[in-house]
């Protein structure tokens, strides 16, 4: 350091003491602001946006890919150079040396040139460490794989994920829909008869930890392959999961309990609400197949409106009509839409009552509350066609004259 520089120095300090920023409370005071806003910051994405939800650990997938934060992803990425044996070198040696050279740069760099022009070998050291830093992030970004997808948490979501895999991995041998029957296609089970897996006798008579593990493991003296990541398939626990879910939506008993909570029971003669009574139905059991991007037939049921109005044969649903496709398609019939609806599992008789008294009052969007006036009309004449199941009711109340 020569003289010239010593005195600038000096003189730059002096400058900047006179000009007087104290550490209290101008410093402090900035700092509160800054530390302020940052945790009211935080609370508003906390608040608003949250953390990306990960499933629940799960000690059994061994599916999950533990990763660090991106920040770390370049010392991780850099393990991968040090294998086996040498791995100290990648995990402690490397680091060690980084951080020690930091703390010791004080003492070896004692240069009074702060621009990064006047520093050229600092400061190409240090874009080199950071380009390498850069790099191996894209590298490990680039080389891990993809954590296998979330399965969602919701029953739909879980339903819906199973139904996906199902498809994928289960139907060529057990049907669309568990339905079982001959095997077509498939090697070494060719003309096999597989017996329903979406019956009362299956599903009445295992439970979910069963069908989890003839999934997970198989039953490879009978031809049902194995699924599970550790018997060497390629489902994860919670992929397997899913289907289980899937499966169990066959069950007839899942709906009862979940309909429940959800779909109040009708009363004699009310006319069913669209949205209490109806919509759960086609929610449960048609939207698998009848929503936007799985349209059977161009025919979404997810809103009112494409219920109305959508499909191949709209429309499938007319107010007042009992001979429309739906009605016709849920009792069974073949036509030429298509049916019976649902393909496979019948609705329940209270489902297709409630279906079949909600088209025949209307089918509107909105349940029309019987007014008193026409209710009193009934009782009067006692023979109005078109509110047959309104007419019954007041018939069993009062003897009709
Ligand atoms: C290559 C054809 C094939 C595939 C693919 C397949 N299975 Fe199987 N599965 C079988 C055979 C064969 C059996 C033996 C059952 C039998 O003998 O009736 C079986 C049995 C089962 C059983 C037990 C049935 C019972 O009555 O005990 C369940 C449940 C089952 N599979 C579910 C699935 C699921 C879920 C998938 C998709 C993840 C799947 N299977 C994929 C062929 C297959
Ligand atoms: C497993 C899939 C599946 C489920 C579940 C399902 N459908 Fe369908 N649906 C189809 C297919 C496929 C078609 C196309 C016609 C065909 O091939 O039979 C169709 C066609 C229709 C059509 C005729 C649409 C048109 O205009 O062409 C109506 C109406 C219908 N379904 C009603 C229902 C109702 C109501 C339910 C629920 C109670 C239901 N579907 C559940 C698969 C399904």
């Amino acid at each position: 350091m020569n003289e010239h520089d010593k005195q600038t120095i000096q003189q730059r300090f002096q400058e900047e003491k006179t000009k007087g920023v104290k550490f209290f409370p101008d410093i402090i005071y900035k700092d509160t602001i800054v530390a302020f806003s940052i945790f009211i910051l935080m609370v508003g994405l906390a608040m608003f946006i949250g953390v990306p939800e990960e499933p629940p650990a799960d000690p059994n997938d061994t599916n999950y890919i533990p990763r660090p934060e991106w920040y770390f992803l370049f010392l991780f990425e850099m393990l991968k150079f040090f294998p086996g044996q040498i791995e100290f070198i990648g995990t402690a040696v490397l680091p060690g040396v980084a951080v020690l050279l930091l703390l010791l740069l004080p003492f070896f760099d004692r240069d009074i040139k702060r621009h990064p022009r006047n520093r050229p070998v600092a400061t190409i050291v240090m874009s080199l460490i950071v380009a390498g830093m850069v790099a191996l992030t894209i590298r490990a970004v680039m080389t891990t794989p993809p954590q296998a997808e979330a399965v969602g948490f919701s029953y739909q979501e879980q339903v819906s994920a199973g139904q996906e895999l199902y498809k994928e991995h289960c139907a060529e041998c057990h049907g669309e829909d568990g339905e079982g029957g001959v095997v077509e296609g498939v090697e070494g089970l060719e003309g096999t008869y597989l017996e329903a897996i979406n019956s009362e006798d299956y599903l009445y008579t295992r439970t979910d930890e069963t069908t989890f593990l003839i999934i997970d493991y198989g039953q490879p003296n009978l031809g049902m392959p194995a699924f599970g990541l550790s018997n060497g398939g390629e489902l994860n626990t919670q992929q397997v999961n899913a289907i289980v879910t899937f499966v169990r939506s066959w069950d007839d008993r899942v709906v009862i309990e979940e309909e429940a909570v959800a779909i109040p029971a009708l009363a004699e003669g009310e006319i069913p609400d669209y949205e209490t009574h109806v919509y759960p139905i086609f929610r449960r059991r048609c939207i698998s197949c009848h929503r936007e991007g799985k349209e059977k037939g161009n025919y979404i049921m997810t809103d009112y409106e494409s219920v109305m109005t959508s499909g191949d044969y709209a429309p499938n649903v007319i107010g007042g009509d009992l001979s429309s496709n739906m009605i016709r398609m849920i009792n069974r019939e073949e036509i030429e839409a298509g049916g019976p609806m649902p393909p496979t599992r019948p609705l329940r008789p209270e489902e297709i009552d409630a279906i079949t008294r909600w088209v025949e009052a209307g089918a509107l969007p909105v349940r029309a509350e019987p007014t008193l006036e026409i209710q009193a009309t009934e009782s009067i004449t006692g023979t109005l066609e078109a509110t047959e199941v309104a007419t019954e009711t007041v018939a069993t109340e009062t003897p009709v004259p």
